[in-house]
């Protein structure tokens, strides 16, 4: 069965897993996740992911049901469970993509009277869902991608929503919505001083003269997994690596541009607002880090635990 969610501790399928319309998930988007994927059916960087998934929970001040060691093993039987049933590979899946899995966690607050006060929750719920990884087709990453700086703006940078991962997500859905009417297949999103931020599912770089640069942190963006993976990867290849400030021109002049998630890896961006990146194709500092980050992804110890 390719999809599985584990409620609270009970395996169900799809059609069983439904939460109280109380759910201050629902009602608020109250809510904490994170998203896991497997190589050779192994979570990766699963210990990133907790680690992250609890700093979130903290700056909500929500409660985590389960401790670290509880979700690791949750997520391993409702992982294990998921296993077989696949429909056929959507075509021209990347190779190493076919067959892996994409897993959901999700902490609610939990339901109770409605009303904003966190006191009102009852009790918080865990939530795993294993289903088929969802990734780029293997032609997105010969001829890149395209992407849309809109007009939506990111959240301020200290919005609880930026730098924790969860449920609330409105501005990064109607980014999306702009990205997609125009075409392209991911939204970047401006500060409110036109500073670039990050895309609605993932983290932005550019190549400027030999060196990488990618927003800080400190513009509230997400820290990605992958994006924290990348920096190393660069540092230890020897090319330059500088957070800093990005204007829209700093990346429509960009020798190259990528953007990074857990399902993407490292995805070329070649095409910026309707027009060509740097050369327009697929370059070679993009090409060089995806090739370290496949060899990560393969041979991490996380992946073979
Ligand atoms: N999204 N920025 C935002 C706003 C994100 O939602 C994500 C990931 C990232 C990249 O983070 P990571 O490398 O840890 O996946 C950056 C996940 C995958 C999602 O919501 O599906």
């Amino acid at each position: 069965m390719p999809v599985v969610v584990d409620m609270d501790g009970r395996l169900v399928s799809p059609r069983e897993a439904t939460v109280s319309v109380f759910d201050r998930g629902f009602l608020y988007g109250d809510s904490v996740y994170e998203v896991v994927r497997t190589y050779a059916f192994r979570p990766f960087e699963l210990t990133r992911h907790l680690e992250r998934l609890g700093r979130s929970a903290r700056r909500l001040a929500l409660t985590l049901p389960w401790d670290a060691a509880r979700i690791r093993a949750e997520l391993l039987r409702t992982l294990e469970a998921s296993r077989g049933g696949d429909p056929a590979d959507p075509p021209e899946t990347a190779p190493w993509n076919a067959g892996e899995r994409s897993i959901r966690i999700i902490m609610t607050r939990g339901a109770g009277e409605v009303g904003l006060d966190p006191a009102l929750a009852v009790e918080p719920r865990a939530i795993v869902i294993a289903g088929p990884l969802r990734a780029p087709p293997a032609r997105a990453y010969r001829e890149g991608a395209g992407c849309r700086i809109v007009g939506v703006r990111h959240d301020a940078p200290d919005a609880v929503d930026t730098t924790a991962k969860t449920g609330a997500h409105l501005s990064n859905v109607l980014a999306m919505k702009e990205a997609r009417e125009a075409g392209a297949h991911e939204a970047l999103l401006l500060d409110r001083d036109g500073f670039v931020t990050e895309g609605a599912s993932s983290n932005v770089f550019a190549v400027r003269g030999g060196r990488l640069e990618t927003p800080s942190l400190a513009a509230g963006i997400l820290e990605g997994v992958t994006r924290g993976i990348v920096i190393e990867l660069a540092q230890a290849e020897g090319l330059p690596v500088r957070e800093a400030a990005l204007r829209p021109d700093d990346l429509a002049g960009a020798d190259e541009i990528f953007i990074t998630s857990t399902a993407r890896e490292i995805l070329p961006v070649t095409v910026l607002d309707g027009r060509a990146v740097g050369s327009g194709r697929v370059g070679p500092c993009t090409t060089r880090l995806h090739a370290s980050f496949r060899r990560r992804a393969s041979g991490s110890e996380e992946a073979l635990v």
